[in-house]
């Protein structure tokens, strides 16, 4: 209700590449699939709230069947609240844009994790073609001169531009999930001015943290001749000015949705428990993550490895179960890894076999909200242990399904969740040695301690929640149109 009389009426249009409900033909049945993806995650409550149109690449199997002449499905399925322009890509655009240009170059430039950013012609011609195109889709899908505009992420960093061209009064709120990294290593990247001055399109560009923002303040500084007010965080480009916010994501806490009329976490356990054969008193670890380099997963394993060789008393009493979702599979980096960990799991299930029971489980497929849920009610210890994340969610998850208290989250400092959840244990995930030993503290930790940081992690994810990320950017901007308002009358 508060985002709503925020807008006053005005429209809001989502862009992104992912939509939020995928339709696949399976079994001659069409079967709707939530895509694992912190973005959807975030905008789908806020799409609800406010009855929008997103517009987003239409990738599954089924899509096309669900369409209407023009495109459009409303959503949600089971209780329509907004509409979804879907965008029909060829295979040439989506290897050249998706998986080329954003997913090969600008995903591993900007996480800054060891894997190295490639950079082809060919897929920053159909970079800069598919945002040409979800521009135009944004123009048709306005109803005035004034909308606003949600960009989201990295797939779309010179949408802001474009759209400013043709859309001079549109608000375009940007949101970039992922890290920003450092001018140098920004700096390799062929197109670094391009991508710049299509940001600074944006009323409103938005990162998860300060650290973030100063970072990109600091790569136009080096590389564009731009006006930069650090006293309001501003910056003046080609006659138009954006402001560079921090806006930590969130989820939508569940309380109150149909989602929170959960099982009890007794029954989850068992379910669970049953399910991978455990016996009562085992220990749980979990890890939830797209099947992505990024997300530290080898790095748990050593640490689970490490804490296995230094406190055998462990052995046939721990287990740790990893949820990897299919992701990105036709690039070779992400295949060469997937792999990798596979058999990384296999050699460890192997060196500690005389136990009888695999240590790690490796779950590699499509897990539901559902059964996600019943795992984080079902463990001990969340494992988060990314390399380099902008914010990750699956850490406020965790914290929102632990309705009891208990529960401990091990979690990466190099997340930009680890700055509003100190209460976690904080680790080095680069640092076996020490996200061992936080395994270990994790696994003795008693009752009490547990209730008292996973109250305080609770209270804050609570409040800071993905309408506040929203209510917070729609302030902003509501203040920008305001200011407008009143220049344009003097
Ligand atoms: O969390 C960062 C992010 O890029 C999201 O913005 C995105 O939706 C998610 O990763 C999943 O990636 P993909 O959409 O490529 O499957």
């Amino acid at each position: 209700a508060l985002l709503r009389s925020q807008l006053s009426g005005d429209q809001v249009i989502v862009v992104s590449n992912r939509e939020p409900y995928i339709h696949q033909r399976v079994d001659g049945r069409i079967e709707v699939q939530r895509p694992a993806s912190g973005l959807v995650t975030a905008i789908e409550p806020v799409m609800r709230a406010c009855s929008g149109t997103w517009v987003a690449h239409g990738s599954g199997s089924a899509d096309r069947e669900t369409v209407d002449r023009d495109d459009h499905v409303r959503l949600p399925p089971d209780d329509p609240a907004y509409h979804l322009r879907r965008i029909w890509l060829n295979p040439a655009e989506e290897q050249g844009y998706y998986y080329g240009f954003a997913n090969e170059g600008l995903w591993p430039l900007c996480h800054v994790a060891h894997v190295r950013p490639v950079f082809r012609e060919a897929d920053w011609q159909h970079y800069r073609e598919v945002n040409r195109r979800f521009a135009d889709a944004v123009v048709q899908e306005a109803r005035s001169d004034d909308p606003i505009v949600l960009v989201q992420d990295y797939h779309f960093a010179l949408v802001p531009a474009m759209l400013r061209e043709r859309l001079p009064r549109a608000t375009i709120l940007t949101f970039w999930h992922i890290p920003w990294p450092n001018p140098e290593s920004f700096g390799i990247c062929p197109w670094r001015r391009e991508i710049l001055q299509g940001m600074l399109g944006s009323t409103i560009l938005g990162f998860h943290t300060r650290f973030h923002c100063k970072n990109f303040i600091e790569t136009v500084d080096r590389y564009l001749e731009a006006r930069i007010e650090h006293e309001h965080s501003t910056i003046a480009y080609g006659g138009a000015e954006t402001l560079i916010e921090s806006y930590p994501i969130s989820i939508a806490w569940p309380e109150g949705e149909s989602g929170s009329h959960w099982p009890p976490v007794d029954e989850c356990r068992r379910r669970v428990f049953q399910h991978l054969g455990l016996p009562e008193g085992h220990k749980l670890a979990v890890g939830v993550d797209r099947f992505d380099y990024t997300k530290g997963i080898l790095e748990r394993m050593h640490a689970v490895e490490r804490l296995l060789e230094k406190h055998p008393q462990w052995l046939g009493r721990f287990t740790f179960v990893q949820v990897a979702a299919p992701t990105r599979g036709q690039l070779d980096e992400y295949r060469e890894f997937q792999e990798r960990i596979h058999r990384v799991a296999q050699r460890i299930n192997e060196r500690f076999g005389a136990t009888g029971r695999p240590v790690v489980r490796l779950l590699a497929s499509h897990h539901g909200p559902e059964q996600v849920n019943e795992l984080y009610r079902a463990a001990n210890i969340c494992m988060v242990t990314s390399l380099h994340d902008g914010m990750n969610l699956v850490c406020k998850e965790f914290v929102a399904a632990r309705d009891d208290e208990q529960g401990v989250l091990v979690l990466s400092r190099f997340a930009g969740a680890a700055r509003e959840m100190p209460e976690a244990l904080i680790v080095n995930p680069y640092h076996v040695e020490e996200t061992a030993d936080a395994l270990q503290r994790a696994l003795e930790m008693p009752a009490a301690e547990q209730r008292e940081r996973m109250a305080s992690l609770r209270t804050t994810v609570r409040e800071f929640n993905v309408y506040r990320w929203a209510g917070r950017m729609l302030t902003d901007a509501a203040r920008w149109r305001l200011r407008r308002r009143i220049e344009e009358r003097v």
